[in-house]
């Protein structure tokens, strides 16, 4: 009974200490996500050094809380780190020095930034279990080693997402088709330079905020599906050197009226040059080259005012270059005769 006694006390004691310690002071649980990441890590010794268990990881390099000691920002980029997966092969999942499910799907964390490292192992698959929105804004996984499969489903629940950089890595798999349903903020997905396979998802037509839409460098196939022409807040779409084939369909293109930057090179695009291209009136950069187009080059060209530069090299066009492009153009134009 005595010693039951001296356990409440000690309970109470403990009680109290939690309440008074100072309110900037993360969790349990995030500290012991942020210390499993490193755990799984080489060439940490930096940050190991400042990621210590005995300390507030509010204090630690690279975290950042807010008033109430919930991690916010998690800014590891170019820090040497490097995963390793482990080579015990029980919990292969829970080894893997990828990105903890906590961290992911944290409550709290707004900007999770650990690109330029030399990370690899899985970018979790956030269970849709989580019915409240989930706070994360910016993710950057890019210039890393990944190489599993791109997350599907984890984008259901990121309902705050702005910028996705996953680019430069090899992630397999698909182009998600939850992105922008899930995430309707969506302003910038960055996939370029992976291993992604299959068709470019219509469900891209949701994304009513994307500006930047680059996923070249990929095995993409199938056409570009005519939803995306209704992302009219896109600036830069850019899907080079995948598998891309069909026609350019005019008339739905030319809704992209903030499009900036369109480049389409190194696909197995045919047909013609729209004849109403000169309705992207803020268009600076046109790359159709190494495609399968053909036709007359339109005159309408010469109308696209904004043009600095042009590439519809290697392709079958045919007609006077000279005659249809004032001298201001022609001399950017590069053609297959080259
Ligand atoms: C990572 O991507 C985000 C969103 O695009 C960007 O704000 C941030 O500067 C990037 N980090 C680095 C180190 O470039
Ligand atoms: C994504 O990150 C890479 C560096 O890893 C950077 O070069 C690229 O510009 C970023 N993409 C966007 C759209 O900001
Ligand atoms: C791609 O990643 C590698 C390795 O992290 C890095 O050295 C390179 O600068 C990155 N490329 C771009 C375009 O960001
Ligand atoms: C996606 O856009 C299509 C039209 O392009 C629309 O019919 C559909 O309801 C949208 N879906 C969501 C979930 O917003
Ligand atoms: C190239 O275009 C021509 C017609 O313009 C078409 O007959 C041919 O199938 C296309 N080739 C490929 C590989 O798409
Ligand atoms: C260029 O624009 C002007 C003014 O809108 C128009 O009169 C002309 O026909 C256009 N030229 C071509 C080749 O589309
Ligand atoms: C280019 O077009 C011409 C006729 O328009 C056609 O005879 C030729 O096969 C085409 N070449 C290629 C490589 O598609």
């Amino acid at each position: 009974m005595r010693a039951f006694t001296v356990l409440l006390a000690m309970l109470q004691l403990v009680l109290l200490l939690s309440l008074v310690s100072p309110a900037t002071s993360c969790t349990q649980q995030e500290k012991h996500a942020l210390l499993q990441f490193l755990t799984g890590m080489s060439g940490h010794s930096a940050l190991a050094a400042s990621w210590r268990h005995e300390t507030d990881c509010c204090e630690w390099e690279g975290i950042i809380c807010n008033e109430h000691g919930a991690i916010t920002e998690v800014s590891l980029a170019s820090r040497g780190l490097e995963g390793s997966i482990s080579p015990c092969l029980c919990r292969p999942h829970q080894h893997a020095a990828g990105l903890p499910m906590e961290l992911m799907s944290s409550g709290s964390i707004i900007v999770l930034d650990i690109s330029f490292n030399r990370l690899n192992g899985l970018l979790p698959e956030v269970p849709y279990l989580f019915t409240t929105e989930r706070p994360l804004q910016v993710l950057n996984v890019s210039s890393n080693q990944f190489s599993s499969e791109f997350p599907s489903a984890t984008w259901k629940v990121m309902k705050n997402l702005i910028a996705l950089n996953a680019s430069n890595n090899s992630f397999t798999g698909h182009m998600p088709s939850s992105l922008c349903i899930g995430s309707p903020s969506l302003a910038l997905l960055d996939l370029c330079h992976n291993q992604l396979s299959g068709n470019i998802p219509n469900t891209l037509g949701n994304c009513s905020k994307l500006k930047v839409l680059k996923a070249g460098n990929n095995h993409l196939s199938g056409i570009l599906p005519v939803e995306i022409f209704h992302a009219t807040s896109l600036e830069y779409l850019s899907f080079p050197n995948n598998g891309l084939q069909g026609e350019l369909d005019g008339a739905h293109m030319v809704k992209l009226s903030n499009l900036a930057t369109l480049d389409l090179g190194g696909n197995q695009i045919s047909g013609n040059i729209p004849v109403n291209i000169d309705h992207f009136k803020r268009l600076e950069e046109l790359h159709l080259g190494s495609n399968n187009m053909s036709g007359e080059l339109p005159s309408s060209l010469g109308n696209c005012t904004n043009l600095k530069t042009i590439d519809l090299k290697i392709n079958n066009f045919s007609g006077g270059k000279g005659k249809l492009l004032r001298p201001a153009e022609s001399k950017k134009f590069r053609s297959q005769e080259e």
